[in-house]
């Protein structure tokens, strides 16, 4: 069994409390939890098995018989609208020899398995198996697909692998007042694009990246930095238990547009990896997930404002694109310090950086429970 106590021997690291206690004063987790493989284990068993994660807006399954598969973790997952309008949500590996049960959306009556043809009701339960009748030992009204959770935030549906798990709500619920404003306008967007990134750099690395707008004066300096107010009396930084606010006014917009009249940047963030954002031409909603230790995924959702200069908008897009990419090039620099083994910590600054501080406390906190 991986446990903190035995990666803490290897690396040679500090008791909990001590841990605990940098941070209060700004270190960084130790820089060994960036790198070891057991650490992501317990990451996985201990954070993304149990949290609230973004999977797809709600258009992907508006009509009975949708389904939608998306990835929490290490979880493979398929959603479903059943026939009586319930959202149900189960592991994304047939119960046979677990080959996924759908790689893409659709819509069908039943799911299949495209391997050997179970097929199961979309409340996933197994109806059939080819050639069951000649296995006497085989049941299939006692094989159903493996559940997990599914719930609505707004427009956006979210998936958590753990099938008792707390509702969605109440982790959310410190920071709706915000988001309800956010999603509002956002649910007007219309789709245009799935950004996708791949990173060489632990999750952690690239969630706190996208956690801190310190950096934007200087690595986005001709992008998020050269469109919103990047200074530390303009950008603002709150932060909850499980999530984390950011919002900016708008600096410069093309085409004579005074940013004055603009709402400006709003980003919400849900521990671990989920968040949305929005502003007066684009928005989006994504997240980040591990696919190693010191590799990671990132999928972002790309709206348009229809009621929005199109012609800014796409040049946002294209800002949104740059700005994501110029993040990658600096996550994927820093994995390179924090596999060199000679730097214990990282430094934060507690005022500019707060809700890195934050990320951080909850990631604690996720691995000691
Ligand atoms: S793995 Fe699904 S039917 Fe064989
Ligand atoms: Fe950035």
């Amino acid at each position: 069994m991986i446990t903190l106590d035995a990666i803490r021997a290897r690396h040679g690291l500090p008791p909990n409390a001590a841990i605990t206690e940098g941070l209060d004063r700004g270190l960084s987790l130790p820089t060994a939890l960036y790198v070891d493989p057991d650490v992501l284990q317990l990451e996985h068993q201990k954070i993304f098995d149990r949290c609230w994660q973004y999977a797809c807006h709600e258009d992907a399954l508006r009509n009975p018989g949708d389904y939608a598969v998306t990835q929490a973790g290490r979880t493979p997952i398929i959603i479903t609208r059943d026939h009586d309008g319930a959202l149900r949500g189960f592991v994304n590996a047939c119960r046979h020899r677990l080959h996924p049960i759908a790689t893409e959306n659709g819509n069908r009556r039943m799911l299949q398995c495209p391997y050997h043809a179970w097929t199961y009701q979309l409340d996933g339960q197994l109806r059939s198996a080819p050639r069951s009748q000649r296995e006497p030992e085989l049941d299939c009204s006692a094989i159903a697909l493996e559940p997990v959770s599914v719930e609505p935030w707004d427009q956006w549906i979210f998936v958590n692998p753990d099938p008792h798990a707390e509702p969605l709500s109440a982790v959310t619920a410190p920071i709706r007042h915000l988001t309800d404003d956010l999603n509002a306008d956002l649910v007007k967007y219309r789709f245009s694009a799935r950004y996708e990134y791949s990173m060489s750099c632990n999750w952690k690395v690239w969630a706190e990246n996208a956690l801190e707008c310190y950096h934007c004066p200087t690595l986005h300096r001709t992008s998020f930095g050269k469109t919103y107010k990047v200074g530390p009396d303009d950008y603002r930084l709150e932060s909850w238990g499980d999530t984390i606010w950011h919002s900016s006014p708008t600096k410069w917009v093309p085409n004579d547009v005074d940013p004055a009249t603009l709402k400006g940047f709003r980003f919400a963030f849900l521990f671990p990896g989920s968040f949305c954002a929005v502003d007066d031409y684009v928005g989006f909603a994504g997240r980040v997930f591990p696919t190693g230790p010191e590799t990671c995924s990132a999928v972002a959702d790309m709206y348009t404002n229809p009621e929005g200069d199109q012609e800014i908008a796409e040049q946002w897009l294209a800002m949104w694109d740059q700005t994501l990419r110029e993040d990658k090039l600096a996550t994927d620099l820093q994995q390179v310090g924090y596999h060199s083994g000679r730097i214990p910590n990282a430094r934060i600054l507690l005022e500019s950086e707060s809700s890195l501080q934050a990320f951080l406390r909850r990631t604690w906190t996720g691995l000691t429970a």
